[in-house]
């Protein structure tokens, strides 16, 4: 079966790279994308139409993918509810009211959420509690690096990174994170530090140090490109396609890793 796919955020760097990808993969479609300044029918990247309104766009796919930014991440949101398309949202920085008013949209329509798409990511996710367990008492750090133009910080990937750990060791994040360090900063035990770069054009770098006194373990993922976000996103598109309405997520949502 082939799946439609709609993408908001079509003239970004992610909605370039899904664009490039999708327009070259059979089970795929790529009827269209958004863009905040478009007239109808407009090429956008790899001549895909740009639709000026969102529900024209809609009518006419199976999913729509999302990457643009979180205030416009809930106003698709609540368009996927509305006209019943399910929605793949790879946009990260959202806070907790706009989550909330994401998870919302998944009481109607299929919704997954990543803030990584990465089967690379998602992997290092899955094996992160074990190694945290089998080391309790390592001091664990947290590094990620980005591109310039990356607008949050630090990125929701060292943010997933971060709460796994926490839930590995039984407790929250809030109260453990240290979010940089500056001046007299002692490390408090069980802090979980998390520290954001961002230089140049590296399109993703995350690194957790798990540290004892003789010895440190690093869990380090770098992404070459855009390319492995792409296949995640289109590989939760396809499956996403037929799922009941609910919150997915690449644990949960079935065949996605
Ligand atoms: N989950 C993952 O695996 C993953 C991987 C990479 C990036 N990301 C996240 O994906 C998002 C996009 O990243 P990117 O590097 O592609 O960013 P980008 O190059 O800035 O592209 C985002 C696009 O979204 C549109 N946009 C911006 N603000 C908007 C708004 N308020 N309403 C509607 N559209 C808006 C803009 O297009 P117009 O100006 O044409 O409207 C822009 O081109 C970021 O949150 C990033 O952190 C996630």
């Amino acid at each position: 079966m082939t799946v439609r796919v709609g993408i908001a955020g079509l003239r970004g760097r992610m909605g370039h790279e899904i664009a490039a990808l999708g327009v070259n993969d059979p089970r795929i479609m790529v009827v269209g994308g958004l863009s905040r300044r478009t007239r109808d029918g407009e090429p956008g990247p790899n001549g895909i139409p740009l639709f000026a309104e969102t529900a024209d766009l809609l009518s006419e796919v199976d999913v729509l993918i999302d990457f643009s930014a979180p205030e416009g991440s809930i106003i698709h949101a609540s368009a996927c509810a509305s006209s019943g398309v399910p929605l793949v949202c790879g946009t990260t920085g959202l806070n907790a009211s706009q989550m909330a008013e994401l998870r919302s949209a998944a009481e109607r329509v299929a919704v997954f959420h990543a803030a990584n798409m990465s089967a690379g990511v998602n992997a290092a996710l899955a094996v992160l509690p074990m190694l945290v367990r089998a080391l309790q008492d390592y001091d664990v750090e947290i590094l990620e690096s980005h591109h310039r133009h990356k607008v949050d910080a630090p990125s929701g990937t060292a943010m997933a990174l971060a709460r796994v750990v926490a839930d590995a060791t039984g407790g929250d994040l809030e109260g453990r994170a240290r979010y940089g360090r500056e001046g007299a900063s002692l490390r408090e035990p069980g802090e979980i530090g998390i520290l954001a770069i961002r230089a140049g054009g590296n399109p993703g770098e995350h690194t957790v140090i798990l540290a004892g006194d003789g010895e440190e373990i690093r869990l380090s993922h770098r992404a070459f490109s855009r390319v492995s976000y792409a296949e995640g996103a289109l590989r939760a598109a396809r499956l996403i396609a037929n799922q009941a309405p609910g919150w997915y997520e690449p644990t949960t949502l079935p065949g996605f890793l």
